[in-house]
């Protein structure tokens, strides 16, 4: 049983207990009821107290039971609350700690609650693409008033318990003590036993009334902003129907049109799509052959090697986690110009009063610089962020070698080049490793961590784990040209260059993939990156593989000079200090007289087309990179492109939108994009594990 029972004078005090945060599964809804009965039926006992072990009171349901016949076996969260409001002795909640999603839906089946100060209070149903489904949309409004119900509701952020305590007339809260709240809900529970002793009824907040001196406006004001705010997502303004029923229907009514509400969301893509990310970003941390056990290196001291773009935004990381870095360059003036633009960018952050002056102070403080490997041979991880030619990592990391303690970690973040290469260049493979920082690499979530074919396990588990601290997202991939994200996204970039020699503008295109949901679309962000990175990478790659078809339109645009907006010209013209994209006349003409030159007729594309010949490039590929073992699950992939290359949340990845669509279309569509002679048809050939879960009628996830 996930849950203990013990007797406090004549108290009944049940604790749920299930690590980490008291999520309430079969097992823990079971001990509550459990006990609660054992508690009516002890003529010993007058009242009940329920609270959590450790840090969490109740984090909400357990999201191991997610999809499972368990999460809804009786007795299910509602059962629990209806129990609880139907005891005949006072039960108090102690709201130790973490109160969240179910278990404050617990709570406020509860006759009465005491919370410590500090408690993380939130419904944060909404982030998963629901909206709660215990009757919090119900109760919640009744004892904090709608306003602050709806914001906690639609927003699904976390207040203070201390600040809903503090709200006019809340009944939310008898009390909030800043210590011993187990010892204060037994003496309360006590004086309400007395108090109820005599008959008089015991309190709930379904009997209280939710009001608004002005609803109708109140709820249309709320609605037009929740539409305006979150398009794409069905479950905010569903938040708003559901605490507008708390006012305007009878309780009972407005349960089952929460319930209602909550089921029909349950099945939309967004919901499924906002689970999958969430359930992802937690997977993409285990490492099916890492036991979760294996020890890590402590990490107290970095070092990182070269401060240009990429070596300070990976500093900012760890000083921002309170880690001391120190920075070494070849010369003074790369080395003042790296911490110049660090300090630029921490100073706007204080202009905006997004950070305080002692805080960056105390950040800066933790930075060091060097021009001598000798100061950085005690630092538990040297991150290299050097130019990008074999050559130069070659140097890097002989010297890393001769000069680093025995253990340290030896991190590239090379985005090209072989990992397995750079780790051959030490006598020590099995500490090396690749660390693909994106860039702005202080603001991007993703980190792809590439192992080696000889990374050692806790390289790997110290990796993941320190991801966590700078608060990114990790996900491990295999050694392979472009790793998980740039080799899919060469694809897709090849499939842009063939609708343009087809017949579409940069800009349709640009437009379709950012009405699909994209945050850009690929000639903008080409603009953005700069175009010649691309061009460097395909004179590379056409090279090697000289009978691969490309589009050779986007070398023409570099060989006129339009590398992007750092040239104030790409794909679009750019107004200096401005950085909306204008179409450009000259690129239109360029594509239509290569068109001419290859002898092609254009022909109209439509938005649907172009989204699927690029969007299923990214599954072809994706699924060419599961079979390779370089992702070791399509959960990753897709955490991949929603962490780092803007892919639509509500869509929750490639390989969930493939999903989606259903595989067999998807293949289908491949087979009619392999017919069209303008295109790759060897590309299009469906990975063989597409083909086999389309036979066996399996999805990808
Ligand atoms: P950058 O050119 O801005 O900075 C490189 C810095 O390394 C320069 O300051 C240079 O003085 C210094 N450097 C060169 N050789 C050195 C040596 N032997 N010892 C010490 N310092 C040395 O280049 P950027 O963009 O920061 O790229 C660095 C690495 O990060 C490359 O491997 C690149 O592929 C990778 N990367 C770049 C991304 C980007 O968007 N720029 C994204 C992800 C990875």
């Amino acid at each position: 049983m996930s849950a203990s029972y013990e007797v406090r004078g004549n108290v009944a005090v049940i604790t749920l207990d299930n690590p980490p945060v008291n999520g309430l599964g079969y097992d823990t809804r079971r001990g509550i009821t459990d006990g609660l009965a054992r508690a009516l039926a002890d003529a010993a006992v007058a009242a009940v107290v329920i609270t959590g072990a450790g840090k969490a009171f109740s984090g909400g349901a357990d999201i191991r039971e997610f999809g499972s016949p368990k999460a809804l076996a009786e007795p299910n969260l509602l059962s629990v609350i209806k129990a609880l409001e139907a005891s005949t002795k006072p039960v108090v909640a102690a709201i130790n700690g973490v109160c969240m999603g179910g278990g404050l839906e617990l709570a406020l089946g509860c006759h009465y609650r005491v919370a410590a100060s500090g408690v993380a209070v939130a419904l944060p149903e909404v982030k998963i693409g629901l909206i709660p489904g215990a009757g919090g949309t119900q109760r919640l409004p009744r004892v904090i008033g709608v306003e602050h119900a709806l914001n906690m509701i639609v927003s699904g952020e976390p207040v203070k318990s201390e600040l809903l305590a503090a709200i006019p007339g809340q009944t939310l809260f008898e009390r909030v003590v800043d210590a011993d709240v187990v010892g204060v809900a037994v003496a309360l529970a006590e004086e309400m036993a007395a108090h109820h002793a005599g008959g008089a009824a015991l309190p709930l907040v379904r009997n209280l009334k939710a009001s608004h001196p002005n609803a109708d406006a109140y709820f249309q004001f709320a609605r037009n902003t929740v539409r305006a705010m979150a398009k794409n997502f069905p479950a905010p303004a569903k938040c708003v129907d559901a605490v507008e029923s708390a006012l305007k229907r009878r309780f009972d009514d407005g349960m089952a049109y929460e319930r209602e509400i909550f089921t029909a969301l349950m099945f939309t893509p967004e919901c499924k799509a906002l689970r999958h990310a969430f359930l992802g970003e937690r997977a993409a941390s285990k490492i099916p052959d890492v036991p979760a056990d294996t020890p890590v290196r402590n990490i107290a001291k970095v070092a990182v090697i070269g401060a240009g773009t990429m070596g300070g935004g990976i500093s900012m990381n760890f000083l921002n986690a309170g880690i001391p870095v120190m920075l070494l360059e070849m010369k003074q003036d790369a080395l003042d110009r790296g911490v110049a633009t660090i300090r630029k960018n921490y100073e706007s952050r204080v202009k905006k009063g997004k950070l305080k002056q002692e805080k960056y102070d105390k950040t800066m403080a933790l930075l060091s610089t060097t021009l001598s490997y000798d100061d950085i041979q005690d630092a538990d991880l040297v991150i290299e962020a050097v130019f990008e030619e074999m050559g130069v990592k070659e140097k890097v990391f002989k010297a890393l070698d001769e000069v680093m303690k025995p253990g340290a970690i030896l991190a590239s973040n090379t985005s090209t080049l072989d990992v397995d290469q750079i780790a051959a260049f030490t006598k020590r493979p099995q500490d090396v490793v690749g660390m693909h920082f994106f860039s702005p690499a202080n603001v991007m979530k993703l980190l792809e961590v590439v192992r080696g074919a000889k990374t050692a396990n806790d390289v790997l588990a110290t990796v993941m784990k320190l991801a966590k601290t700078i608060r990114k997202t990790a996900v491990v991939s295999g050694v392979c040209d472009g790793f998980i994200g740039n080799r899919m996204i060469e694809q897709y970039s090849r499939q842009a260059g063939f609708l343009l020699e087809e017949g579409c503008t940069p800009q349709q295109v640009d437009k379709a993939v950012e009405k699909f949901g994209f945050a850009m679309g690929p000639f903008r962000m080409g603009d953005l990156a700069g175009n010649d990175i691309g061009w460097a990478i395909r004179k590379r790659r056409y090279q090697e593989k000289p009978g691969l078809r490309y589009s050779k339109t986007a070398d023409l645009l570099c060989e006129l000079g339009r590398f992007g907006q750092k040239t104030g010209a790409g794909w679009y013209d750019y107004v200096p200090g401005k950085r909306d994209a204008v179409p450009s006349e000259l690129v239109v003409k360029m594509i239509a007289d290569h068109r001419k030159e290859l002898g092609i007729t254009p022909r109209k594309i439509s938005d649907d087309e172009i989204v699927h010949r690029l969007v299923y490039s990214l599954v072809n590929e994706g699924a060419r990179i599961l079979e390779d073992g370089i992702a070791s699950k399509a959960s990753d992939i897709d955490m991949v492109y929603l962490t780092g290359y803007g892919f639509p949340l509500w869509r929750g990845g490639p390989m969930c939108y493939a999903d989606t669509q259903g595989l067999f279309n998807v293949v289908q569509a491949m087979n009619r994009f392999a017919a069209n002679p303008h295109d790759d048809a060897s590309f299009w050939q469906p990975a063989p594990l597409l083909s086999k879960l389309v036979a066996e009628g399996r999805p990808l996830i």
